[in-house]
């Protein structure tokens, strides 16, 4: 495994954001690697930049400085081999079912048309435990339910990564939880690769294999940790990350 090349090549990475009178630097030097198969966490506070790495790797924004690379080709633009799913219950579109919702990206996208679009969908559909609900609109759904068919919609596209930000964040603690557990189930069953987005640290130990940590504004690398099912060095893990954390917002305090 050690020799694999990895999927996702971030190197050197800085973003900024460029208004008339501001310029804000989101991330600096950002460099981590994301091999197939891995559930790769960037775990960070509030503003450190994880939502904008997460858009650059979707193509929505160019680094000033560095470069992303996707199977080796230098990320310019969005593209369906990257798929995105946020937090936010309404990015679904009301006025279609759910099967239309998952089969729409495929048509939209030129992967696959009609019947085939449509058995695809329900294919994934049936993954997130939602086969009953495939001729439902999305206002009837709960909003665990929203995400999970945001969660097939991304999948159906089979991109090489999915990119997921903060997608349970929204959700009440208990649901949360099972999410959790629907997307671990999910991904034993098809190994697909995420990059996912969380400034919750029990979230990033559950959900990750590999996490890295990104200090507050502007996000440069911190560390990067494996992760563990064990729940002893979870714990563990999860005071570790506590400290490094917590000695940056000491830092700031005593800087101020
Ligand atoms: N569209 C934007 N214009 C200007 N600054 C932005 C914009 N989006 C985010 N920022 C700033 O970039 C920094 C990183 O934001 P973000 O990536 O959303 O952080 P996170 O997702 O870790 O909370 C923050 O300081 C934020 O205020
Ligand atoms: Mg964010």
């Amino acid at each position: 495994m050690g020799s694999q090349k990895p999927l996702l090549e971030v190197s050197g990475v800085t973003l900024q954001y460029k208004t008339p009178n501001l310029l804000v630097t989101a991330t600096y030097r950002v460099d981590f690697n994301v091999l197939e198969g891995d559930r790769f966490i960037l775990l960070g506070p509030s503003g450190c930049g994880k939502s904008t790495l997460q858009k650059a790797v979707g193509g929505y924004i160019t680094p000033t400085e560095g470069e992303m690379r996707l199977k080796g080709q230098v990320i310019r633009a969005p593209g369906p081999d990257r798929m995105m799913v946020f937090q936010e219950f309404d990015q679904l579109l009301p006025w279609k079912t759910v099967r239309q919702n998952v089969a729409f990206a495929l048509t939209a996208a030129r992967k696959l048309k009609g019947k085939e679009a449509d058995e695809r969908a329900m294919h994934y559909i049936e993954k997130v435990n939602l086969t009953k609900f495939a001729d439902t609109y999305p206002h009837m759904l709960s909003g665990g339910m929203k995400q999970r068919v945001a969660i097939a919609r991304g999948m159906a596209m089979e991109p090489d990564i999915l990119l997921m930000d903060e997608p349970f964040a929204a959700l009440d603690a208990l649901t949360r939880r099972k999410m959790q557990d629907e997307l671990l189930q999910l991904w034993a069953d098809t190994r697909f690769t995420v990059l996912f987005v969380t400034h919750s640290i029990a979230e990033a130990i559950k959900i990750g294999n590999r996490i890295l940590l990104l200090s507050p504004h502007p996000g440069r690398v911190k560390a990067e940790l494996n992760s563990t099912t064990d729940p002893k060095d979870a714990a563990l893990l999860e005071q570790r990350i506590q400290h490094m954390l917590f000695a940056d917002e000491a830092k700031e305090i005593i800087d101020a």
